[in-house]
């Protein structure tokens, strides 16, 4: 049997990793540590930037299967055969809070899957909560610096945060329908395995014949959905913060399955101006009972991750990666996703992150992309260039799908509001809520608009009473304020 003992990095013996290399027993240490030299400096780098946003998270592998072929409307290899079994990775976690943070507290859940298609990666990139606050990716920054803690004390919670939260949602109207799902008891989970999923965007589906419809993607948990009060997610913040990413962990280590149901809701594109609304508006969503849900598939997650750091911390997720039958919409919240998210990757994991096995294509990759910061993938092909005639490399010939759909666009360039101001369609959810939910809905928004400033207090409560103007007078009586 081969002798087991520790190596350095190197690969060289180590006899002793607990005592450094002192001048006699009171002595300095010397410069000629290597044993120590090596293992702080790998301490000092340990960690990389946490995520900009949805910072913690937990993850686990599984797979995907349709229940049928949707060849009919989309040319999406992974969902053309019942039999096709397509691996995934998926990772929960938490939009505004820190490394660090408690699982429970008010915030969005992340709900990002990858599958690792025959056609390459595809990303969808979820939210338990189905509308998102802005219409314009341009605020982006400012909508997370003001979920965020201050710039000045960088506390969480209290006054401070509620002004800062509340000022900037009463200047964004179009945000109501997102704080009625926020402060609604979805806001509050303990466990991933209980949560929806939705795509929140506006996605394109398109067959072979090259015809198209408009998608919204939900993900229903196969265990039912679940959230838990204010008071709950309080105590549990203090006494078990990991919670959620326990119970995953411990839900797949003890041999039992995570099962999610994939549904969509189709329009057909030559009918996208004959809606009532906005179709491609994120803050917007699709009512069901005039967008019916069609089950497409079933994702089990059934493994979880041999080491955190390598597969879940360094995970990267991006709407840009889609296969071809998947396109993007004009959906201007998705636009603005398309870039930013393999941005922060490559500033927070490195130029090639998608070679690490997590992120690692199951499909080979082949084109003239080439070195940068830890490239292991390299070509051995002397022309390392488009177009050539040295080598047999690509393009060998052109692959049959992958050509965007076409499209002909028109219009003034120019910063322009969204079109549409539905932005009190959050109305409906409430009048649709039983009186338990709303006074949940009441006291949970209460809890933390009551310590924010009176004139942010006032600019809220003309916005939920334009929801629903039984809402604003709950509100506005708590709150001991006149409508
Ligand atoms: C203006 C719109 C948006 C922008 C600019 C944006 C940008 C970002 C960025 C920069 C990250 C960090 C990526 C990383 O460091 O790995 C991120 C993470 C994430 N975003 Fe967005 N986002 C937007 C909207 C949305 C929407 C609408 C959803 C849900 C449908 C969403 C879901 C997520 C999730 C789940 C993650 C974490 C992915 C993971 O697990 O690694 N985002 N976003």
């Amino acid at each position: 049997m081969v002798k087991r003992y520790l190596t350095s990095n190197q690969g060289a013996p180590i006899v002793d990793d607990q005592h450094s290399l002192t001048v006699g027993e009171r002595g300095p240490i010397l410069l000629t540590d290597t044993v120590y030299l090596e293992k702080i400096a790998q301490f000092d780098r340990e960690r990389i930037p946490e995520r900009a946003f949805h910072a913690k998270g937990a993850g686990a592998f599984g797979y995907f299967v349709p229940y049928k072929s949707f060849a009919s409307l989309t040319m999406a290899d992974f969902l053309q055969d019942p039999e096709k079994v397509t691996p995934v990775f998926t990772r929960f976690s938490l939009a505004g809070g820190s490394l660090g943070g408690a699982d429970t507290v008010r915030d969005v859940r992340g709900f990002a899957v990858k599958f690792y298609t025959e056609e390459g990666n595809y990303d969808l990139i979820c939210n338990h909560i189905p509308v998102f606050p802005l219409r314009d990716p341009l605020q982006f920054p400012d909508f997370v610096h003001a979920l965020k803690p201050d710039p000045v004390a960088n506390i969480r919670g209290g006054p401070v945060a509620a002004s800062r939260l509340w000022d900037f949602m009463s200047l964004r109207p179009e945000s109501m329908n997102f704080l009625l799902y926020l402060f609604s008891d979805i806001g509050t989970v303990k466990s991933y395995r209980t949560i929806q999923g939705f795509g929140v965007n506006t996605y394109k589906w398109v067959n072979l014949c090259g015809e198209e419809v408009y998608i919204r993607y939900y993900w229903e948990p196969c265990e039912g959905v679940e959230c838990i009060d204010s008071k709950m997610a309080a105590q549990l913040a203090g006494t078990d913060p990991d919670v959620a990413s326990r119970d995953l962990f411990d839900t797949i280590a003890a041999g039992d399955c995570v099962e999610f149901e994939m549904r969509v809701q189709i329009i057909k594109s030559e009918l996208e101006c004959e809606q009532p609304f906005d179709i491609l508006d994120s803050t917007l969503i699709w009512p069901e009972h005039m967008y019916p849900l069609i089950p497409v598939g079933r994702m089990v997650l059934n493994k979880n991750p041999e080491n955190f750091f390598a597969e879940v911390e360094q995970s990267a997720f991006s709407p840009a990666a889609i296969v071809p039958g998947i396109a993007f919409s004009n959906d201007r919240i998705l636009q603005g996703r398309i870039f930013p998210y393999a941005d922060t990757q490559r500033y927070r994991i490195g130029t090639n992150f998608l070679e690490l096995p997590v992120n690692m294509p199951r499909k080979p990759v082949d084109n003239k992309i080439q070195d940068g910061p830890m490239r292991s993938r390299y070509s051995t092909d002397i022309a390392n260039y488009l177009p050539n005639t040295l080598s047999c490399g690509l393009p060998a010939e052109a692959p049959e799908k992958g050509n965007p759909p076409q499209e002909c666009i028109s219009g003034c360039v120019g910063r322009q509001e969204p079109a549409g101001d539905d932005y009190y369609q959050a109305g409906y959810k409430y009048r649709n809520m039983s009186e338990a939910e709303k006074e949940h809905l009441v006291s949970n928004i209460i809890e933390s608009l009551s310590q924010a400033d009176e004139p942010i207090q006032r600019r809220m409560i003309e916005h939920f009473m334009r929801t629903d103007n039984e809402l604003g007078c709950r509100i506005a009586q708590r709150l001991n304020l006149t409508p």
